[in-house]
């Protein structure tokens, strides 16, 4: 079985093939980081349209890669949720419509599970069941697996969070969008423990997070900053990324212990845009080794938005017979928790 993956929910074309006996065959991608780069933050509009150019050529070129013809391909997935309304119309018309010209079944696939089964596509890849840790730039969540579809929520960011929290900061520091991975390079020549940032919501208990008050204690001490030394110097910027990359990595840390011990598991999954931070990466392998358990993640490139993580999750749902009918449907808000298990 031969599944063509298709990512269209925000500023990544992503298109891919995933065959069942191979594993990846092909993975196309085309960032439009530089079509938002002049507006500070992704505009919708522009996104649906760059989606709408890149999409055709990105097919033709995933095909070519895998050295295949559309009649090889047995299913098309993709992104009906959660993102951008106009972003998730174009590439699930344009999937639902190549499926149906094909004569294969489709299937409307969650981001966020996505971003959750993207490990799998490692060598090493994770067994249920497993704590999942997703911070991507609109989610950050903790979440129990049981099994493809078979999802608790633990807890959830109550405001920003903890990539969008990276990009405000790094935008403070006047590094241009999204900023979370240049951030995380000013943070290397930073100074420890020149300022030191609170871990928000680790004095109560529970798993939910905040980091919105993290993004106003980065303003507010550049402002203190710059009042003593007149303007911003480079090394007072990196020690500044550097406290704050320590107190969200230690945050999320900390949570990730909780939720390990509320439920008992050893096995964490991390996923999303920010799981490609090295700190991150990191201080979980070594939180994981101290309690004799194991850390499990995506390769960078599947980290951040990807069409192979959709067209792996689709793979798996049309496996079992799932699939969805002719009507184009797109969710931009949808819960995690409401998807079929598999
Ligand atoms: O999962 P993703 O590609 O898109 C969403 O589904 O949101 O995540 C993008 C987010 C952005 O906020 C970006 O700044 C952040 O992931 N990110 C990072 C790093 N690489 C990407 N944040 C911190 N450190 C990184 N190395
Ligand atoms: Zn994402």
């Amino acid at each position: 079985m031969r599944i063509l993956g298709i990512e269209t929910s925000c500023d990544e074309t992503g298109v891919a093939i995933y065959d069942e006996e191979k594993g990846l065959i092909a993975n196309q991608l085309h960032t439009q980081i530089a079509l938002h780069a002049d507006y500070g933050g992704v505009v919708p509009e522009l996104a649906s349209r760059d989606h709408i150019r890149k999409l055709a050529p990105l097919l033709q070129a995933a095909l070519q890669e895998a050295n295949l013809t559309a009649k090889d391909i047995d299913g098309v997935a993709y992104t009906c949720g959660p993102g951008l309304v106009g972003a998730l119309l174009v590439g699930s018309t344009v999937a639902r419509s190549l499926a149906y010209a094909w004569n294969v079944p489709a299937i409307g696939i969650h981001h966020m599970e996505g971003h959750l089964l993207a490990p799998m596509l490692e060598e090493n890849p994770p067994h249920f069941p497993f704590v999942a840790l997703l911070v991507s730039g609109g989610h950050t969540q903790l979440v129990r697996v049981d099994g493809v579809g078979r999802y608790e929520l633990l807890g959830e960011s109550i405001d920003d969070a903890a990539g969008e929290a990276f990009d405000k900061t790094a935008k403070l520091l006047g590094l241009d969008y999204p900023g979370g991975a240049a951030l995380a390079r000013l943070a290397l020549n930073g100074t420890p423990n020149r300022f030191v940032f609170p871990r928000p919501m680790t004095d109560r208990p529970g798993l939910d997070f905040s980091f919105s008050g993290l993004k106003t204690f980065a303003a507010n001490t550049l402002h203190q900053v710059m009042k003593e030394e007149g303007e911003l110097a480079e090394q007072s910027k990196a020690d500044i990324a550097y406290a704050f990359q320590e107190a969200v990595v230690d945050t999320l840390a900390i949570k990730c212990k909780r939720a390990l011990k509320q439920t008992g598991l050893k096995r964490l999954v991390i996923a999303g845009g920010v799981s490609a931070n090295k700190q991150l990466r990191q201080t979980l392998a070594e939180l994981m080794q101290q309690l004799g358990g194991q850390v499990f993640y995506p390769q960078p490139q599947f980290c951040t938005d990807n069409g192979a993580m959709i067209a792996y999750a689709g793979f798996l749902r049309l496996k079992q017979g799932q699939q969805q009918d002719l009507a184009i449907e797109v969710r931009p808000r949808w819960a995690m928790t409401e998807l079929t298990a598999v």
